[in-house]
């Protein structure tokens, strides 16, 4: 399959050297994509800046703001089967970045701030065939919003999770995730390495595939069946 997988924050500059951005580590999208090119896929990475080194057999596309972000998984999304937006794009930039550096004695008393544009959303009337699957890190019971999200961009899969429980946060190298499909399966998975769930997000794109191809049904392995 060829995947295009996202990773990472983005930043938003105020001047030539400052920015806003997110928590975001990029752990979690780094693990789709090696996982996904251990399994033998093709596989291309949209990253923000993260400091983490680039996946052995992954091709790298590195961009610094979301609007990059926009431009650079436009221009990937036909050579892709699946999208895998993993990123955490700042939802708001600077309206109007300095083209100098402010200096300390002029500081602004308000930053005005611009919509950044939701890339999920902007792509979806290019969706097609392709299989879209998105993240939601939420503080609390990340269910419903998932759910909301999974309607609203028109996603296949989202994968929710909470990002205030311990070793299911940012900078963590485990997650604790609920898988959720268009259908309204849910798959809760329990603690696990980040690695651990890129694998069962790639498994469950591999199966997917397999189902639209007519080899077995589509489902979610082990899972908790509960419509909704
Ligand atoms: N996303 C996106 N473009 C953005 C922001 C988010 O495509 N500008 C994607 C993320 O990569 C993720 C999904 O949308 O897969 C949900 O991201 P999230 O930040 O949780 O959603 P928002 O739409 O920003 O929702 P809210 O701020 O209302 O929580």
């Amino acid at each position: 399959m060829r995947i295009l997988v996202t990773a990472g924050p983005t930043r938003e500059p105020i001047d030539p050297v400052r920015f806003i951005s997110n928590r975001s580590s990029g752990k979690m999208g780094y693990a789709v994509a090696r996982a996904a090119a251990a399994r033998g896929h093709a596989v291309r990475l949209v990253s923000g800046p993260v400091h983490l080194a680039a996946p052995a057999g992954v091709d790298l596309v590195r961009v610094e703001t979301a609007d990059e972000m926009l431009r650079a998984v436009a221009n990937h999304l036909d050579w892709c089967q699946a999208l895998v937006m993993a990123a955490a794009p700042a939802d708001w930039r600077p309206a109007q970045p300095a083209g100098r550096k402010l200096k300390k004695a002029a500081a602004p008393t308000a930053l005005p701030l611009a919509r950044t544009p939701d890339i999920l959303q902007s792509l979806l009337p290019r969706k097609g065939a392709r299989t879209f699957v998105g993240f939601a890190a939420e503080t609390g019971d990340p269910i419903p919003e998932a759910r909301r999200k999974l309607r609203q961009k028109g996603l296949d899969l989202i994968v929710g999770n909470d990002v205030t429980q311990a070793g299911a946060g940012f900078e963590s190298d485990t997650n604790q995730v609920v898988l959720i499909a268009a259908d309204g399966r849910e798959m809760p998975l329990p603690m696990m390495s980040k690695d651990a769930v890129g694998e069962r997000i790639v498994r469950w794109l591999e199966e997917r595939a397999a189902g639209a191809a007519g080899t077995v049904s589509p489902r979610l392995s082990g899972s908790r069946l509960r419509s909704g």
